[in-house]
């Protein structure tokens, strides 16, 4: 597997995800009642720390669900999360690796690919649609989103979120430049600061990331044997075209 780009950054991620999470919540749960447990798990790709696969299980109470994670970091998170927890240590599975290597059922319930889809290729998306469309067949849900940009462009460095814990208070702020025809480098800065407002550490981290637009992606996806649809923030809900 290719090195981690959440190693130094993994003690952030969970903390400024929630705010994200609140918001993508009801869409994903939302998108997550067409899942078809009865036919097979269902699989969080790139889940992180685990707040789409705690979605997961509680929207589709009945489910058997993988987590697939290859950051050693993220995934003690996501671990230490199911460990608490009888319900979910007996419904989910955790592979350690990435989507070139995850080894899924014939058959899945549905698949969740969240805020993860730009550290992919092109050429490793294309693989990721062919490889799920079968095992979805007749009518469970790709549920994939877009985060920006759209296109290469510059996105100033401007904050993204700020949450305080005890006396310190994580942030995270970041900008883009383009990177190439469809790539663009994210560069994410992570503050904790002090009871004060002053900043106790920082570090910059960045982050390649593939972009493309709303369209591109139902295009891509109508091109995989898909009948796509985009719903509220971005979230692309697709099921197998029969
Ligand atoms: C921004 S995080 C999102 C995590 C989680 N889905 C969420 O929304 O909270 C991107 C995730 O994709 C994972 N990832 C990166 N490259 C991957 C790959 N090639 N295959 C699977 N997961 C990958 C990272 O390790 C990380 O967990």
């Amino acid at each position: 597997m290719p090195a981690d780009p959440y190693a130094e950054s993994g003690e952030f991620i969970d903390v400024l995800s929630q705010d994200a999470w609140r918001a993508l919540g009801a869409p994903i749960s939302d998108a997550l009642r067409q899942a078809a447990p009865g036919q097979g798990p269902i699989v969080d790709i790139g889940a992180g720390t685990g707040l789409g696969t705690l979605l997961v299980a509680d929207t589709v109470p009945d489910a058997e669900v993988i987590a697939v994670e290859p950051s050693p970091i993220l995934r003690a998170v996501l671990l230490s999360r199911l460990a608490a927890n009888d319900g979910l240590r007996r419904r989910v599975t955790v592979q350690a690796i990435d989507v070139d290597g995850m080894r899924l059922p014939p058959r899945l319930g549905g698949v969740l690919a969240i805020n993860m889809i730009g550290h992919l290729t092109p050429a490793q998306r294309r693989r990721f649609w062919a490889d799920l469309r079968p095992r979805l067949e007749p009518a469970a849900p790709l549920i994939v989103n877009l985060q920006p940009p759209t296109e290469p462009t510059v996105i100033p460095e401007s904050p993204f979120t700020s949450v305080p814990i005890g006396r310190r208070t994580y942030q995270g702020s970041g900008g883009a430049r383009p990177a190439g025809d469809d790539m663009v480098t994210w560069t994410m800065r992570y503050r904790i600061l002090d009871e004060d407002g002053a900043v106790d550490s920082e570090f910059v981290a960045e982050y390649p990331w593939h972009v493309l637009s709303p369209q591109d992606l139902l295009d891509e996806l109508t091109a995989a044997g898909y009948a796509a649809t985009a719903r509220e923030l971005d979230v692309v809900v697709a099921l197998p075209r029969t």
